[in-house]
């Protein structure tokens, strides 16, 4: 007998499916989202490739409203317990299960002209492998959600993976957690280019451990090269800059130090998130009682206009040689001097800002 589970709406058994409770916020923002585009344009289509016990097919349907949902899980092994969790949980004739390899089903649905609104890639480690073919089975201003776990690479410990994986060299600094999203985001924006596409970022969102994004798939617009450049830090004085590509081989860091800022990138130095889209996400959770939910989603629209950086609070301490400085009230300060500052989703210690790190040090000391 196979214990059952509950998570939002939805009922089912985990069995030998992968699955991780912690996970959950990563899904219940890709639900307020679905549900939010479900009431926009009346029909919801979705894809799961990689859906293990099959909790994003139930989710997708008794809490977003999708009309059909194709389930798909590579791992045979998993047909009896996702097959009995839909048969549970979803509508009769709403939904199919196959077991194949994510990309020769995109290729498969391409062929077919089978294009989905929704189209959620809960890969291990990196989705770049399935982000070209899963492109290809979103509908244009349809929804692509994809998964990193990437970390040891985002992270700058390992440049030359990030570099075969994401075409990027990923640096170590204060603001890795940021990094592993923009990466993954500026890969995707460079395939779908490629395509003669564009990509809005919707939600980004980082838990702890992994990082996910949802993205936006848009005709053609003009290439915008400053939204696809490289992130610079100031080993000397924890400066962090943005760099577009004509500015390669010329950055300095206004501290004068001998060595220049070491280049993270290419990444997305575009907003992390859909403003609009965040507040009709943070009015659905708010209808559906999800108060952490909507406090999440506060702090994120916050964050989207802020430079694509973040200023951990021991790092602040550690170079100004003083106690750690309370987040709130050092936020409060830089605001009151004039920049704009706000907490960040993707550290709880630390904070984003306007203001050079030399200001954000300067007030802190002033504060103790
Ligand atoms: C992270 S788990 C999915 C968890 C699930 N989406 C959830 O939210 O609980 C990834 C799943 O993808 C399956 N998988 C791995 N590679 C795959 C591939 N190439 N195509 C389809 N499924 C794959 C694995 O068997 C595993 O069940
Ligand atoms: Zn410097």
């Amino acid at each position: 007998m196979l214990e059952t589970v509950t998570e939002g709406q939805v009922s089912f058994c985990i069995g030998p499916a992968f699955y991780r409770v912690q996970s959950q916020v990563g899904r219940d923002l890709a639900v307020l989202a679905a549900t939010v585009d479900r009431q926009r344009q009346g029909e919801l289509r979705v894809l799961d490739a990689m859906t293990g016990c099959g909790v994003r097919p139930l989710r997708y349907q008794q809490e977003a409203g999708a009309d059909w949902v194709w389930a798909n899980e590579a791992n045979p092994e998993l047909q009896a317990v996702l097959s009995r969790n839909l048969a549970e949980g979803m509508r009769p004739d709403t939904y199919c299960i196959t077991h194949q390899d994510a990309n020769q089903l995109f290729f498969d649905c391409y062929q077919r002209r089978d294009f989905y609104d929704l189209v959620d890639v809960d890969s291990f480690g990196s989705p770049t492998p399935f982000i070209s073919t899963a492109l290809w089975v979103t509908k244009l201003g349809g929804l692509l959600y994809l998964t990193s776990t990437d970390g040891r690479a985002t992270s700058g410990h390992a440049p030359d993976k990030s570099l075969q994986v994401y075409g990027a060299y990923a640096r170590s600094h204060p603001a890795v957690h940021e990094q592993g999203l923009r990466l993954l985001i500026g890969r995707v924006a460079q395939q779908a280019a490629a395509r003669g596409l564009q990509i809005q970022p919707v939600f980004s969102v980082f838990n702890g451990q992994v990082h996910r994004a949802m993205v936006r798939l848009l005709a053609h617009a003009a290439w915008d090269s400053s939204l696809y450049g490289f992130l610079a830090y100031c080993h000397s004085c924890g400066q962090f800059h943005t760099a577009g590509w004509r500015q390669l081989g010329r950055v300095q860091c206004s501290c004068g130090a001998e060595h220049p800022p070491v280049l993270s990138g290419p990444l997305w130095l575009g907003r992390l998130h859909d403003c609009p889209m965040l507040t009709a996400m943070a009015a659905q959770a708010e209808r559906w009682g999800w108060v952490e939910r909507r406090s999440l989603l506060q702090t994120m629209w916050a964050e989207a206009e802020l430079p694509p950086y973040y200023y951990p609070l021991a790092e602040l301490g550690r170079r100004g040689r003083m106690d750690i400085p309370p987040r709130d009230r050092l936020i409060q300060a830089l605001c009151d001097r004039g920049y704009q500052a706000t907490r960040t989703h993707l550290d709880a210690q630390a904070i984003k800002t306007t203001a050079p790190i030399a200001t954000c040090i300067a007030t802190a000391r002033a504060l103790a």
